[in-house]
Protein backbone atom coordinates (compact mmCIF):
# COMPACT_ATOMS: atom_id res chain seq x y z
CA UNK A 1 0.00 0.00 0.00
CA UNK A 2 1.81 3.36 -1.47
CA UNK A 3 1.09 6.32 0.80
CA UNK A 4 0.90 8.68 -2.28
CA UNK A 5 -1.87 6.55 -3.79
CA UNK A 6 -4.15 6.31 -0.74
CA UNK A 7 -6.84 8.75 0.69
CA UNK A 8 -6.71 10.06 3.84
CA UNK A 9 -9.64 7.55 4.82
CA UNK A 10 -7.60 4.90 3.52
CA UNK A 11 -4.73 5.75 6.14
CA UNK A 12 -7.43 6.16 8.87
CA UNK A 13 -8.44 2.83 8.58
CA UNK A 14 -4.96 0.74 8.21
CA UNK A 15 -3.60 3.30 11.14
CA UNK A 16 -6.94 1.08 13.39
CA UNK A 17 -4.58 -2.03 13.21
CA UNK A 18 -1.18 -1.55 11.96
CA UNK A 19 1.16 1.17 13.50
CA UNK A 20 3.91 0.48 11.24
CA UNK A 21 5.62 2.19 7.42
CA UNK A 22 8.48 1.26 5.53
CA UNK A 23 10.45 4.04 4.73
CA UNK A 24 12.68 3.62 1.60
CA UNK A 25 15.75 6.19 1.26
CA UNK A 26 18.56 6.23 -0.90
CA UNK A 27 20.32 8.61 -3.10
CA UNK A 28 20.62 10.68 -6.51
CA UNK A 29 24.40 10.07 -7.91
CA UNK A 30 26.57 8.66 -10.22
CA UNK A 31 26.80 4.99 -10.62
CA UNK A 32 29.91 4.11 -12.74
CA UNK A 33 29.66 4.00 -16.31
CA UNK A 34 26.43 1.74 -16.83
CA UNK A 35 24.75 2.09 -13.33
CA UNK A 36 21.68 4.79 -13.34
CA UNK A 37 21.77 8.13 -11.14
CA UNK A 38 19.23 6.90 -9.16
CA UNK A 39 20.30 3.56 -8.37
CA UNK A 40 20.11 3.52 -4.70
CA UNK A 41 16.82 5.74 -4.40
CA UNK A 42 15.55 3.03 -7.30
CA UNK A 43 17.26 0.01 -5.54
CA UNK A 44 15.68 1.01 -2.15
CA UNK A 45 12.08 2.09 -3.97
CA UNK A 46 11.61 -1.74 -5.20
CA UNK A 47 12.68 -3.36 -1.96
CA UNK A 48 10.36 -1.43 -0.10
CA UNK A 49 7.72 -1.82 -2.28
CA UNK A 50 7.62 -5.52 -2.56
CA UNK A 51 7.83 -5.32 1.34
CA UNK A 52 5.08 -3.95 0.92
CA UNK A 53 2.69 -5.91 -1.28
CA UNK A 54 4.02 -9.04 0.60
CA UNK A 55 3.10 -7.35 4.33
CA UNK A 56 0.19 -4.81 3.04
CA UNK A 57 2.91 -2.21 5.16
CA UNK A 58 2.26 1.50 3.81
CA UNK A 59 5.04 2.94 1.69
CA UNK A 60 6.29 6.19 2.66
CA UNK A 61 7.29 8.68 -0.42
CA UNK A 62 10.85 7.54 -0.97
CA UNK A 63 13.83 9.88 0.33
CA UNK A 64 15.38 10.04 -3.38
CA UNK A 65 18.20 12.34 -2.04
CA UNK A 66 21.12 11.14 0.55
CA UNK A 67 24.00 12.43 2.20
CA UNK A 68 26.59 12.09 -1.37
CA UNK A 69 28.92 15.38 -1.41
CA UNK A 70 31.63 12.88 -2.91
CA UNK A 71 29.84 12.46 -5.83
CA UNK A 72 29.61 15.86 -7.10
CA UNK A 73 32.41 15.81 -9.23
CA UNK A 74 30.69 13.61 -11.80
CA UNK A 75 27.58 15.35 -13.84
CA UNK A 76 24.10 14.70 -12.28
CA UNK A 77 24.77 14.03 -8.52
CA UNK A 78 23.03 15.92 -5.92
CA UNK A 79 23.68 15.86 -2.50
CA UNK A 80 21.80 17.05 0.94
CA UNK A 81 23.92 18.38 3.58
CA UNK A 82 24.47 15.53 6.53
CA UNK A 83 22.76 18.27 8.71
CA UNK A 84 19.91 18.83 5.69
CA UNK A 85 19.51 15.02 5.35
CA UNK A 86 19.08 14.86 9.41
CA UNK A 87 15.91 17.61 9.43
CA UNK A 88 14.22 15.97 6.56
CA UNK A 89 14.53 12.44 8.03
CA UNK A 90 12.91 14.16 11.13
CA UNK A 91 10.62 15.86 9.21
CA UNK A 92 8.98 13.04 7.70
CA UNK A 93 9.48 10.90 10.69
CA UNK A 94 7.82 13.28 12.88
CA UNK A 95 4.80 14.32 10.24
CA UNK A 96 4.06 10.69 10.18
CA UNK A 97 3.66 10.38 14.18
CA UNK A 98 1.03 12.78 14.46
CA UNK A 99 -0.95 10.28 12.86
CA UNK A 100 -0.57 7.65 14.62
CA UNK A 101 2.80 6.11 12.80
CA UNK A 102 5.33 4.64 15.68
CA UNK A 103 7.82 2.44 13.89
CA UNK A 104 9.74 3.22 11.01
CA UNK A 105 11.32 0.60 9.26
CA UNK A 106 14.07 2.55 6.76
CA UNK A 107 14.91 0.48 3.72
CA UNK A 108 18.46 2.24 2.84
CA UNK A 109 20.06 1.37 -0.36
CA UNK A 110 23.00 4.05 0.03
CA UNK A 111 25.92 3.51 2.33
CA UNK A 112 26.62 6.99 2.77
CA UNK A 113 23.65 7.42 4.22
CA UNK A 114 23.87 5.22 7.47
CA UNK A 115 25.90 7.57 9.21
CA UNK A 116 23.39 10.41 9.08
CA UNK A 117 20.59 8.46 9.36
CA UNK A 118 21.62 7.22 12.52
CA UNK A 119 22.18 10.26 13.58
CA UNK A 120 18.83 11.49 12.78
CA UNK A 121 17.14 8.79 14.81
CA UNK A 122 19.20 9.98 17.84
CA UNK A 123 18.23 13.76 16.77
CA UNK A 124 13.82 12.07 17.19
CA UNK A 125 14.81 10.18 20.67
CA UNK A 126 16.02 13.20 21.81
CA UNK A 127 13.14 15.51 21.52
CA UNK A 128 11.41 12.45 23.98
CA UNK A 129 14.02 12.27 26.09
CA UNK A 130 14.59 16.52 26.48
CA UNK A 131 10.54 16.57 27.32
CA UNK A 132 9.65 18.37 23.66
CA UNK A 133 8.01 15.57 21.79
CA UNK A 134 4.76 17.19 23.27
CA UNK A 135 2.07 13.84 23.57
CA UNK A 136 3.46 11.94 20.94
CA UNK A 137 3.93 8.61 21.78
CA UNK A 138 7.40 6.74 21.78
CA UNK A 139 8.39 6.05 18.04
CA UNK A 140 11.26 3.02 16.75
CA UNK A 141 13.14 3.58 13.70
CA UNK A 142 15.41 0.63 12.61
CA UNK A 143 17.87 1.17 9.04
CA UNK A 144 18.07 -1.85 7.29
CA UNK A 145 20.30 -1.56 4.58
CA UNK A 146 19.32 -4.07 1.86
CA UNK A 147 22.31 -4.88 0.19
CA UNK A 148 23.63 -6.44 3.82
CA UNK A 149 20.87 -8.76 3.93
CA UNK A 150 22.24 -12.25 4.49
CA UNK A 151 21.17 -13.34 1.59
CA UNK A 152 22.09 -11.04 -0.48
CA UNK A 153 25.41 -11.08 0.95
CA UNK A 154 25.61 -15.16 -0.26
CA UNK A 155 24.23 -14.07 -3.43
CA UNK A 156 26.60 -11.14 -4.72
CA UNK A 157 29.29 -13.85 -3.95
CA UNK A 158 28.15 -16.51 -5.65
CA UNK A 159 27.07 -14.06 -8.68
CA UNK A 160 30.04 -11.99 -9.21
CA UNK A 161 32.68 -13.39 -5.95
CA UNK A 162 35.53 -10.28 -5.47
CA UNK A 163 34.26 -8.50 -8.32
CA UNK A 164 30.95 -6.92 -6.01
CA UNK A 165 33.23 -3.95 -5.05
CA UNK A 166 31.34 -1.18 -2.73
CA UNK A 167 30.33 1.48 -5.37
CA UNK A 168 28.03 0.73 -8.74
CA UNK A 169 28.36 -3.07 -7.71
CA UNK A 170 26.89 -5.11 -10.13
CA UNK A 171 24.28 -6.03 -7.66
CA UNK A 172 22.57 -2.76 -7.52
CA UNK A 173 23.19 -2.26 -11.05
CA UNK A 174 21.18 -5.85 -12.06
CA UNK A 175 18.92 -4.92 -9.29
CA UNK A 176 18.12 -1.41 -11.65
CA UNK A 177 17.71 -3.38 -14.60
CA UNK A 178 15.22 -6.10 -13.29
CA UNK A 179 13.40 -2.80 -12.53
CA UNK A 180 13.85 -0.95 -15.78
CA UNK A 181 15.20 -3.40 -18.11
CA UNK A 182 14.72 -0.60 -21.16
CA UNK A 183 17.60 1.38 -19.52
CA UNK A 184 20.08 -1.66 -19.11
CA UNK A 185 23.16 -1.09 -20.62
CA UNK A 186 25.55 -4.26 -21.19
CA UNK A 187 29.12 -2.80 -21.28
CA UNK A 188 32.85 -4.14 -20.91
CA UNK A 189 34.67 -2.16 -17.91
CA UNK A 190 37.97 -1.16 -18.07
CA UNK A 191 39.61 -1.96 -15.80
CA UNK A 192 37.23 -4.67 -15.80
CA UNK A 193 37.88 -4.47 -11.81
CA UNK A 194 37.54 -0.73 -10.34
CA UNK A 195 40.17 0.02 -8.21
CA UNK A 196 39.80 0.24 -4.01
CA UNK A 197 40.57 2.61 -1.80
CA UNK A 198 39.28 5.57 0.54
CA UNK A 199 37.86 9.63 -0.17
CA UNK A 200 37.41 12.72 1.37
CA UNK A 201 35.67 15.07 -0.44
CA UNK A 202 34.38 15.27 -4.15
CA UNK A 203 37.65 15.87 -5.68
CA UNK A 204 39.57 13.80 -3.72
CA UNK A 205 36.78 10.94 -5.38
CA UNK A 206 37.05 11.68 -8.56
CA UNK A 207 40.75 11.38 -8.36
CA UNK A 208 40.87 8.15 -6.68
CA UNK A 209 37.93 6.48 -8.99
CA UNK A 210 37.81 8.23 -12.14
CA UNK A 211 35.20 6.52 -13.75
CA UNK A 212 33.30 6.47 -10.88
CA UNK A 213 33.38 2.67 -9.60
CA UNK A 214 35.17 1.68 -6.53
CA UNK A 215 36.22 -1.95 -6.63
CA UNK A 216 33.25 -3.53 -8.45
CA UNK A 217 32.95 -4.72 -12.09
CA UNK A 218 29.27 -3.76 -13.09
CA UNK A 219 30.46 -5.40 -16.61
CA UNK A 220 29.18 -8.12 -14.85
CA UNK A 221 25.48 -6.86 -14.27
CA UNK A 222 21.77 -8.59 -15.88
CA UNK A 223 18.38 -8.24 -15.04
CA UNK A 224 18.26 -11.86 -14.79
CA UNK A 225 20.40 -11.83 -11.77
CA UNK A 226 18.45 -8.62 -10.54
CA UNK A 227 15.22 -10.81 -10.45
CA UNK A 228 16.59 -13.07 -7.71
CA UNK A 229 18.41 -10.05 -6.12
CA UNK A 230 15.00 -8.39 -5.59
CA UNK A 231 13.25 -11.48 -4.75
CA UNK A 232 15.86 -12.39 -2.29
CA UNK A 233 16.14 -8.69 -0.75
CA UNK A 234 11.51 -8.80 -0.69
CA UNK A 235 11.57 -12.36 0.99
CA UNK A 236 14.41 -11.93 4.08
CA UNK A 237 13.11 -8.15 4.56
CA UNK A 238 9.36 -8.59 4.72
CA UNK A 239 10.24 -11.52 7.64
CA UNK A 240 11.92 -9.05 9.10
CA UNK A 241 9.87 -6.37 9.32
CA UNK A 242 6.85 -8.79 10.40
CA UNK A 243 9.12 -9.48 13.47
CA UNK A 244 10.09 -6.22 13.96
CA UNK A 245 7.19 -4.69 14.19
CA UNK A 246 5.57 -6.94 16.04
CA UNK A 247 8.30 -6.89 18.75
NI1 LIG B 1 24.78 2.63 -4.86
Amino acid sequence: MLLHLSTWTEIERYLKSNRGIVMPIGSTEQHGPNGLIGTDAITAEVVARGIGEATGAVVAPTISVGMAQHHLAFKGSMALRPTTLIAVIRDYVESLAVHGFDRFFFVNGHGGNVATTTAAFSEIYSASSFGAAGNRPPIKCVLRNWYDAPGIRALSKELYGDQEGSHATPSEVSLTWHAYPERAMPMKMDPPVAPKGTFTDAADYRRNFPDGRIGSNPGLSSAEHGKRIYETAVRELSEDYRNWVAS
